[in-house]
Formats: C-alpha cells, sequence, structure tokens
C-alpha cells in the first residue's frame, strides 16, 4: 500500500492562518504588533532566500518584519552591540541570527547573546536546557513543525518507538526531547551507530535529520511506519537540478503508513513554526 502523504504546505498554511488570528487581536485588543528581527551576516545564497521568505511571511501574518543585512567581515563586537540593540528593543519581540555565521564567529557565543525571551530560534542555553528538563521553553522550529505534524497524524504518540537519525543541536537532539516529552522511547542514530539499517527498522516514528541526499532507502522502513523527513538537499538528476530529502522518498513511500514529501513536507512548517513561536515571546513578554 502506497504511504500517506503528510501534507506540510497545507498544515503550514493552517498554522499562518492561526497566528494572523492571534496576530489580529493582539493589535485589536492590546494595540501590540508582534516584531522579528532577522540578522544575516554576508551573503550565503541559501541563507538570503530562507531569510526573504521568512520576512515575507512575517508581514503576511501582519507582524513587523526587520531585517539586518551585515557585511561578511562584520567584527562579533558589532554584531554583539546590534544583538544587546535589539534585545532592548521593546517593539522586537523574536530575534533570529542566520546560521551558518561567517568562520570568524563564534556562533555560540552570538546566540547565547541574545535575549532568552527572544530567542525564538529556541538555540540559547537556557532554552536548550528548559526544553531538555520539560519547562516552558522557546522550542526549534524544525523540532516543532515535526511534532505538530506527528500528533496530527497520530493524535497520541504515547509509547511508540522513535528513531531520530541524525545528532545536530538543531534538529535531531531537540527532536529527541520533543519526542520523549510526549512519551516515545527514543533512540537517537547518527553515522557511527551500528547495524543503523535494522535500527530504523524497529522504528514506529523515523525522522531523518542527517543531510544526506536519500540516505535512508525503503527496505530500512518498518511496514506502515510513519517517515518524517527534514532533509533538504539539491542534486543534479537526469541533467536537472532537484530538492531530495534524506530518505528516498519513492521506495520509502511504498512501506511506510504516512511520510513527508520533499519539498512541501517539513520545510514549510518550519518558518510557520518561527512566526508562532514570536507571537508566543510576544505574549509572553506583554503578560
Ligand atoms: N540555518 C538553517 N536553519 C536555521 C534555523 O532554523 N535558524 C537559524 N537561525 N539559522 C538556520
Amino acid at each position: 500500500m502506497a504511504a500517506q502523504i503528510i501534507d506540510g504546505k497545507a498544515f503550514a498554511a493552517t498554522v499562518r492562518e492561526k497566528v494572523a488570528g492571534h496576530v489580529a487581536r493582539l493589535k485589536e485588543e492590546h494595540n501590540i504588533t508582534p516584531g522579528l528581527a532577522v540578522v544575516l551576516v554576508g551573503e550565503d545564497p541559501a541563507s538570503q532566500v530562507y531569510v526573504r521568505s521568512k520576512g515575507k511571511q512575517t508581514v503576511e501574518v501582519g507582524m513587523n518584519s526587520v531585517e539586518h543585512k551585515l557585511d561578511v567581515d562584520t567584527s562579533e563586537a558589532d554584531l554583539l552591540a546590534l544583538v544587546d540593540q535589539l534585545n532592548n528593543d521593546p517593539a522586537i519581540h523574536g530575534i533570529l541570527v542566520q546560521l551558518p555565521l561567517p568562520k570568524h564567529l563564534d556562533e555560540d557565543l552570538v546566540i547565547n547573546s541574545i535575549s532568552p525571551a527572544k530567542d525564538v530560534d529556541g538555540f540559547h542555553i537556557s532554552n536548550v536546557g528548559l526544553l531538555s528538563t520539560g519547562q516552558k521553553s522557546m522550542v526549534p522550529c524544525t523540532p516543532l513543525g515535526c511534532l505538530m505534524m506527528l500528533r496530527d497524524h497520530h493524535g497520541s504518540l504515547s509509547g511508540m518507538n522513535a528513531v531520530v537519525v541524525g545528532r545536530s543541536n538543531i534538529v535531531g537532539k531537540p527532536m529527541a526531547q520533543l519526542l520523549l516529552g510526549d512519551s516515545c522511547t527514543v533512540t537517537i542514530a547518527h553515522s557511527r551507530t551500528k547495524d543503523l539499517p535494522d535500527v530504523v527498522r524497529r522504528a514506529d516514528i523515523v525522522v531523518a535529520a542527517v543531510g544526506r541526499p536519500e540516505m535512508v532507502p525503503g527496505d530500512w522502513i518498518k511496514e506502515g511506519a510513519t517517515v518524517i523527513d527534514v532533509g533538504i538537499n539539491r542534486i543534479e538528476r537526469d541533467g536537472k537540478n532537484v530538492l531530495v530529502g534524506d530518505v528516498d522518498f519513492a521506495s520509502a513511500s511504498e512501506r511506510a503508513g504516512a511520510i513527508t514529501p520533499v519539498p512541501g513536507g517539513v520545510g514549510p512548517m518550519t518558518i510557520a513554526c518561527l512566526l508562532a513561536n514570536t507571537v508566543t515571546a510576544c505574549c509572553r513578554a506583554n503578560g
């Protein structure tokens, strides 16, 4: 049986509609408009595309978008001064510093200089600690989007075997924390995992976040499992430049019960969750 396709594009549209409703109410009832500041250092083409898309969608849901584009050779002191200015700006409720940063800048130092309450990426060490201890935090957008799709598809995730392939701070680790919070039995697998195919075959839920095109073939997928593909990889195929995930969609969709496509799965949910996190940050800032 072919898998059900989990339509992240349509789901993201419903999340944006809800966010727009919250934004309208904040304006009407409290005369507050949430503001998101995005900081981009340098001219990485992929980052430029993401930042443009974030700014456009922020405005579309009725929020204020502020973009700071800095030269590739911006000093750490200047970047930290900008973050400090944004931390102290009451019109800014969310701050996102686009990663990766140029090599001469200390990513951890910069991320941890953002006020945790405005850290809509959920990357600040305080938010990482709060999430891992099950406390109220800002939750990283990509794993949050994955969790929303899983909850929507399954209702309860309690007791399910979940395997997260990939151990990044941005996706793999927070994804595992969120699944644990929903009472899954969680395994984090990675490039050094022994018998990776067999580990993945035990999973009721597979989240693939390794950044390697089509690394997970269909025969690693348990019959009926739910597959969430976080990968966005550009490859050449038949002379064309195409986007593929970390999962081989053609073979995996023959065995999975449900699967997210690439594009149109996790990707659109990430920005929708960023908008939702900005509204959350604004509501918390205003009691
Ligand atoms: N670069 C790639 N993904 C992300 C993200 O979710 N947040 C930030 N700040 N940078 C990124």
